[in-house]
C-alpha cells in the first residue's frame, strides 16, 4: 500500500469484479434497447475505469473524451468550461457517459446539459463511485460501481493535486497529506 494511504476502500480485485458485472449489465440493457452507445469518458479521472469497463462491454462501441473544468468561484449549475471537446458529432447518438465519482453532482449535471445541447438522443451515466451524502444537485448515475461514505478518496483515476491517479485501488488519503 502507498505510504500516503490511510486505508484501502475498494481493492483492485473488487474493481475488476464490479467492472465485469457492470459490463454485462450494460451489454444486456443496450441489446434490449437495440442501441450501441458511444462511451464518453470525462478526463482525467475516468480513464482507468473506462479502460477496465469497456473490456466487458460486448457491443461495437466507440469511445471519445471530454475535459471540462468548473469556473472558479461559481456554484451555479451548467457553468463549466470545455477544455477538450468531443472529436465527433453526437447528434442523434446514444451516449454512455463514464465518470469517476459523483460527489455534489454539479459536474455531471452540467456535462449532461452540454451533451443534450449537442443533440444526443439518449444519455445514460455510469460512475465508478457515488457519494450520495454529498449531493447538492439532484442527479444520479444509471450504473454505479460502489457507493462510498463521505471521505476524500484517491487512486484508480482519482487524484489529490494531480497525484495518486495511478494507484490500482481506491483509498483514503492520510490526513497529514492534505496539509
Ligand atoms: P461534483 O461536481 O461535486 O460531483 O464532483 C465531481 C468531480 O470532483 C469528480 O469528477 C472528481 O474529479 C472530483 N472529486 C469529487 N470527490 C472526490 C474525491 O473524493 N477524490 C478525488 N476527486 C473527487
Amino acid at each position: 500500500m502507498h505510504k500516503d494511504v490511510k486505508k484501502v476502500l475498494v481493492s483492485e480485485e473488487e474493481i475488476e469484479q464490479r467492472c465485469k458485472e457492470l459490463g454485462a449489465q450494460i451489454t444486456q440493457d443496450y441489446k434490449e434497447l437495440n442501441e450501441i452507445p458511444i462511451l464518453v469518458s470525462l478526463l482525467k479521472g475516468s480513464v482507468p475505469f473506462l479502460a477496465k469497463l469497456m473490456k466487458y462491454i460486448e457491443l461495437d462501441v466507440e469511445i471519445d473524451f471530454m475535459d471540462v473544468s468548473s469556473y472558479e468561484g461559481t456554484e451555479s449549475i451548467g457553468d463549466v468550461r470545455i477544455i477538450k471537446d468531443l472529436d465527433r458529432s453526437i447528434k442523434g447518438e446514444s451516449i454512455l457517459l463514464v465518470e469517476d465519482i459523483v460527489d455534489t453532482g454539479r459536474t455531471l449535471n452540467s456535462v449532461k446539459e452540454l451533451l443534450e445541447n449537442k443533440g444526443c438522443e439518449r444519455m445514460r451515466i455510469v460512475s465508478l463511485l457515488d457519494k450520495p451524502s454529498r449531493r447538492v444537485v439532484q442527479i444520479d448515475a444509471d450504473y454505479v460501481g460502489f457507493t462510498i461514505p463521505n471521505e476524500f478518496v484517491i487512486g484508480f483515476g482519482l487524484d489529490f493535486d494531480e497525484k495518486y491517479r495511478n494507484l490500482p485501488y481506491v483509498g483514503v488519503l492520510k490526513d497529514e497529506c492534505y496539509q
